[in-house]
């Protein structure tokens, strides 16, 4: 009796010593938020050389974005699927594109996508310019061959003195490679700053919700941290994600090591962007939640995890930009 008391107790000590430290990690929550876990967005995403931003080019990659005379049915533009009344999202589990055909997959919202060097689900691209020649020549989405779209565009009088302003060192300004460099100058405009969690990493201690505290230290204390961390809350890599049907990265490559490696999704602005996932077979931030915690966590979140989790992702709301609506050449 004596004896299994003496042992409880060491049990108990090794174990209060053990979530002493977890406690003393979430005690020290800032410290720690700030030591790397977690960060605060950048004001300016990064800036390729070889494609400055100026306002003319702004401005002309703005126009485009809302430019349905890029497709080849000539209603579909970016803004179409990345709709920013929607938070840059179509709000549908898989995108309609051309002939109402669908790419099965989701589409993920433009807002700080310019923090990401892989772009798509899989990675497949590498930086904004790479990623906006895909859609406007993919056959599910604008099914605009590259020639044609650039013959398109230069049909349009009224395009040129916007193509000239900004690209002013060139002398045939509108190519297909211009095209896409001035559509991601303007997705580097799509940035969503100081929302609660950067006000509070900044020090406003209020800036937080008690709720949205917790579920910060809950997501750190299951492991969530792993993957979703630094200023977009994701690393920004590839992971395994085994749900669903889709082969990730291997869809593309055809490698057995590739299969199913999805980048890790931003938590910035993720209660706007419902349905969830690649296949956006996830329909509420609640089912995307308790899904990760069991495919990637093995663990079963409680009710009130899931509460106070929900309530620190629902904090991630930044402000949004402000977009006029840009007037198109007429001819
Ligand atoms: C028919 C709907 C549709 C249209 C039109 C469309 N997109 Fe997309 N977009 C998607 C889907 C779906 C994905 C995800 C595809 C994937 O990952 O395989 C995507 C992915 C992206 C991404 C990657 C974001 C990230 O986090 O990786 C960016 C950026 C993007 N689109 C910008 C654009 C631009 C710019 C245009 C216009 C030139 C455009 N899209 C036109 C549906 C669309
Ligand atoms: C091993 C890495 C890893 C861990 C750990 C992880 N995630 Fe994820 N998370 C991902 C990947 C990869 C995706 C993209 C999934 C896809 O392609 O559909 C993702 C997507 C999500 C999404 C959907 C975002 C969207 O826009 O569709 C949410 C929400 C999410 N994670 C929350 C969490 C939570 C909460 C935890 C902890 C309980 C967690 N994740 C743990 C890697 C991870």
């Amino acid at each position: 009796m004596k004896r299994s008391l003496v042992v409880g107790l060491v049990v108990v000590g090794l174990l209060s010593t053990f979530s002493g430290l977890v406690l003393y990690a979430q005690d020290t929550g800032r410290e720690q938020v700030v030591n790397g876990l977690f960060a605060t967005l950048p004001d300016v995403p990064p800036i390729p050389e070889d494609n400055p931003m100026t306002p003319e080019k702004i401005e002309l990659g703005k126009m485009l974005f809302f430019e349905p005379r890029l497709s080849a049915s000539g209603i579909i533009s970016c803004h179409t699927c990345h709709n920013l009344s929607l938070g840059g999202t179509d709000r549908l589990p898989s995108s309609l594109g051309h002939d109402f055909q669908t790419g099965g997959r989701n589409a993920p919202t433009v807002l700080n996508a310019a923090f990401f060097n892989l772009q798509f689900w899989d990675g497949r691209a590498t930086g904004l310019e790479e990623q906006a020649q895909g859609p406007i020549q993919a056959g599910v989405e604008m099914a605009m061959p590259a020639d044609l779209a650039v013959e398109r565009i230069a049909s349009i009088e009224g395009y040129l003195p916007f193509f000239q302003a900004a690209f002013p060192d060139e002398e045939n300004p509108i190519t297909f490679l211009n095209i896409a460099k001035a559509i991601a100058t303007f997705e580097r405009t799509l940035i969503t700053p100081d929302d609660a969690l950067d006000r509070y990493l900044r020090g406003d201690e209020s800036a937080l919700s008690a709720d949205a505290k917790r579920g910060m230290e809950i997501v750190v204390q299951v492991g969530c941290v792993a993957c979703h961390n630094g200023p977009m809350l994701s690393t920004g890599t590839l992971m395994p994600f085994n749900h669903g049907t889709d082969l990730g990265l291997a869809t593309v490559t055809g490698e057995a090591a590739d299969e199913r490696l999805f980048r890790v999704s931003t938590w910035r602005n993720v209660s706007l962007t419902a349905p969830y996932f690649h296949d956006g077979s996830a329909a509420t931030l609640e089912d995307a939640v308790r899904t990760m915690a069991v495919v990637q966590l093995n663990r079963t979140l409680t009710d009130e995890e899931v509460f106070y989790i929900l309530a620190f992702l629902e904090s991630l709301v930044g402000d949004a930009p402000e977009i006029t609506i840009p007037e198109l050449p007429v001819n």
